[in-house]
């Protein structure tokens, strides 16, 4: 550990989700510290490492050659993940890695498998299984006084496309289904215990024609053992950000919304009204300190990460599959 017990952290990326994870660490996180910032812009690591007093990096192997970081937090355009997951563990390093793991089957296998044979630690940003309520409805679920779990659905809304650039290139960012409704499948398989074996999607190109991508897709998923679940995705939502699931057990049902973001109900002549969530980084603010508590822990204790590569890569595999039906109509086994 690089400053006794403490574990150093370097932030590769400065865009949405680089700049929430070093106030995060910088505020919030308590086993750990912001050693440094790459970006491909030194001017803007320098900026940035004013403010949270650490080292700037035009370049990921300077980086990952200093002494003070353990690990290295990945917050860069998803068709780079692997790359970078690769030349961090070589290093040593152990890597949290947004999600998606990769746009790139092959590659974040080789990813993955690297990190094995180098024996670093490898979580992958799956975050929402560390909001309170998601955890709880885990704990509900794993208890058994519903009985067993039998379907999932989950249901996630983006209130706008997104803007033009690499996110909105299904190629490099993997598209509606994998860049949004891969957190449902990760779900899917985190609740029901199992895993995804046949997809059966149907989607289309319905409110924003220049998209590129679906802009809505319903995805049935078969799990191993024959239960069932059933997601859908929408980049386009009028009224605001819409994440729901639902657990559907044998004695009852977990249900886990999103629609009000504070506990206030407006009732006048014109009706009632709810405040919904913006976006996701305020919906999703405790999930994204968790999740990095849990991965700092993992490397003090020594422990598996909670949000594995091979579980990640499982999802990727579902996500592919489901783009593949709704391209030919038919259902889509994995193996
Ligand atoms: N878990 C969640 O809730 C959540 C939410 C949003 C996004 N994400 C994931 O987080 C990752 C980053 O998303 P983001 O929204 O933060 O993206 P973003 O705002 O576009 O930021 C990405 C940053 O990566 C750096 N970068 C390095 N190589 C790049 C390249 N070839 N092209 C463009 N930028 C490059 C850039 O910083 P420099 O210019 O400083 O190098 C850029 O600012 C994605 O994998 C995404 O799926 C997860």
């Amino acid at each position: 550990m690089a400053t006794a017990s403490k574990v150093g952290l370097c932030v590769v990326g400065t865009g949405r989700m680089g700049k929430l994870y070093m106030e995060l660490i910088s505020k919030y996180l308590n086993n750990t510290y912001l050693a440094a910032v790459v970006s491909r812009s030194l001017s803007r690591a320098e900026e940035l490492c004013k403010i949270y007093n650490c080292r700037p990096y035009d370049n990921l192997e300077k980086a990952l050659m200093s002494k003070d970081v353990d690990a290295v937090v990945i917050a860069t355009p998803t068709y780079t993940h692997a790359d970078l997951i690769i030349r961090s563990c070589e290093y040593g390093k152990h890597v949290f890695v947004e999600k998606p793991i990769d746009v790139d089957l092959i590659k974040a296998e080789g990813a993955v498998r690297k990190c094995r044979k180098y024996g670093v630690k490898l979580q992958v940003g799956y975050m929402r299984r560390f909001e309170d309520s998601y955890a709880k409805a885990k704990e509900v679920v794993d208890s058994g006084v519903l009985g067993e779990p039998l379907v999932y659905i989950g249901i996630s809304k983006d209130p706008e496309p997104p803007p033009p650039g690499w996110l909105r290139d299904p190629r490099l960012s993997g598209g509606l289904v994998l860049d949004l409704m891969s957190h449902d499948i990760d779900l899917a398989m985190w609740y029901l215990r199992d895993v995804v074996t046949e997809v059966y999607a149907t989607g289309g190109n319905y409110v924003v024609k220049d998209l590129g991508d679906y802009d809505t897709v319903v995805a049935h998923l078969r799990m191993s053992r024959g239960k069932s679940a059933l997601i859908y995705g929408s980049r386009k939502s009028t009224y605001g950000y819409d994440i729901r699931s639902e657990i559907h057990c044998s004695l009852g049902t977990v249900m886990i919304g999103s629609e009000a973001n504070y506990n206030l109900k407006v009732c006048s002549s014109k009706g009632i009204t709810v405040e919904g969530y913006p976006w996701f980084q305020r919906k999703f603010l405790s999930a994204y300190i968790n999740e990095l508590n849990a991965f700092i822990n993992s490397i003090i204790n020594d422990e598996e990460p909670k949000v594995s590569g091979e579980e990640a890569l499982r999802v990727l595999k579902v996500a592919i599959a489901i783009n593949e039906s709704v391209k030919s109509g038919k259902p889509v086994s994995i193996s």
